[in-house]
């Protein structure tokens, strides 16, 4: 029997809509070639001989996906956290990102993001690399074996940084990009490619237009930046005088949803004109708690996103964000919805544990395809946690296990499996 087909039994909680959690005690979760096959409480007859793999009175939950995640900023998280964006892209960002240059410096240090990732709860991952072709390998071919899903971008920038990061101009950085999918197609069977302009700040009209070429030609995801900062913002229409907003430039060249499935990260200073256009184009926001916080950019208002309908998932934008941890994302998201609330808007009410999960989960396993959930046809991804170490004289619901492990999963949590697709990595 192929090894992806089986089943685990445990405390099984999942989200099919996004305010309400599906918790089943001791239940079976069947996973045909990788597929759930739904979740029950007895095995029901035509699965009885499949393989059971029982965690007892662990938690199983849905894997989880980073939206937004720059893997070369890792040597330096948890540092430099006194800047707001633009002076921390020059002061911490862009030296660290111009040492993927050395392939050798890549190799070490994608080693280290990758085999954290792997250990970290996250299951499928939005990430960013740099503008280097070689480095950009060595991290899809470092991913692509730690049977994690990805995407990975191939960075894009011909203005406003460094020398050390400018690649010479439009034309350079697009022969660059498509060399380098050229290069990686197919080699790498658990990573995707995504076209990566880094923000509109960055790029050229000329490359944000081959950019929309490439995406046509090759029927591309998309994913950057948005309306992350005040300055940021004003730049951009300084840069762009004929835009109407931010989200327009993007849009202005094939670059924001519609056939091209995109993802932008942060929005936490969106009008509305540019909340309606990425409602329109159905353009995900990778939602990034933890980053609003140390960059000082704000708080994104996720509550607006979710009332509006449009596609939400969480971000650790590490480095902005210092934590890998999905758990902690989850709770960031969480503790700034309440500071919006109380400060900001209180019409905006803050997101229950639920819906954070939710967003953790299917919110942006979304943007992969059918997955963040054990609904019935939905990929396997799983995690099983062990909340052992979490001593206490308080008996507690399965649901509130769930909330406190997401709380001191740092301190007490120990995955003891995580499952990929239905295939078993940890
Ligand atoms: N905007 C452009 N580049 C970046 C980056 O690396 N991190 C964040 N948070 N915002 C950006
Ligand atoms: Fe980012």
């Amino acid at each position: 029997m192929n090894k992806s087909t089986f089943i685990l039994k445990g405390n099984i909680c999942y989200t099919e809509t996004r305010d309400q959690l599906t918790v089943m005690d001791q239940g079976y979760l069947v996973c045909h070639e990788g597929i759930s096959r739904g979740v029950y409480p007895v095995v029901p007859e035509k699965y009885r001989d499949l393989p059971v793999t029982d965690y007892h009175d662990l938690l199983i939950v849905p894997g989880m996906s980073d939206l937004h995640v720059h893997a070369p900023q890792y040597p330096f998280r948890g540092l430099g956290m006194d800047l707001e964006l633009l002076d921390w892209l020059n002061t911490h960002t862009f030296p660290e990102e111009s040492r993927y240059a050395d392939p050798e410096y890549a190799e070490k240090a994608y080693r280290i993001f990758t085999e954290d990732l792997r250990k970290s709860a996250t299951t499928r991952a939005a990430v960013f690399a740099t503008i280097h072709i070689p480095a950009t390998k060595v991290l899809m071919e470092q991913l692509d074996a730690s049977e994690l899903k990805t995407y990975v971008g191939k960075v894009n920038m011909d203005r406003n940084c460094t020398d050390t990061l400018r690649e010479r101009d439009a034309e350079a950085a697009l022969e660059s990009t498509s060399e380098w999918l050229r290069e990686t197609a197919g080699k790498y069977p658990n990573v995707r490619p995504i076209l990566t302009p880094r923000f509109a700040p960055t790029c050229s009209g000329a490359l944000l237009e081959g950019l929309g070429a490439l995406q046509r030609e090759y029927g591309l995801p998309v994913q950057s930046h948005l309306s992350e900062n005040l300055s940021e913002i004003n730049w951009v229409q300084e840069l762009f005088p004929w835009s109407s907003c931010y989200g327009n430039v993007y849009e202005h060249y094939g670059l924001f949803g519609g056939e091209a499935k995109t993802v932008m990260a942060h929005c936490v200073h969106s009008s509305d004109r540019e909340v309606k256009l990425m409602k329109n184009s159905g353009v995900y926001v990778a939602h990034c708690p933890q980053s609003n916080i140390n960059l000082s950019s704000g708080i994104a208002p996720v509550r607006r996103y979710l009332d509006e309908g449009i596609p939400v998932g969480l971000g650790t934008d590490m480095a902005g964000g210092a934590n890998m941890s999905m758990f902690r994302c989850i709770v960031d998201a969480i503790g700034v919805s309440k500071l919006y609330w109380r400060l900001v808007d209180q019409g905006s009410k803050p997101l229950s544990m639920e819906e954070a999960f939710y967003l953790a989960t299917k919110g942006g396993g979304a943007f992969f395809g059918k997955v963040g959930s054990f609904e019935e046809g939905y990929e396997v991804d799983a995690l099983v946690l062990d909340d052992s170490g979490m001593r206490s004289t308080k008996e507690l619901s399965t649901r509130d296990r769930l909330e406190r492990y997401l709380y001191l999963a740092e301190e007490y949590g120990r995955l003891a499996g995580k499952y990929v697709a239905g295939k078993k990595i940890l």
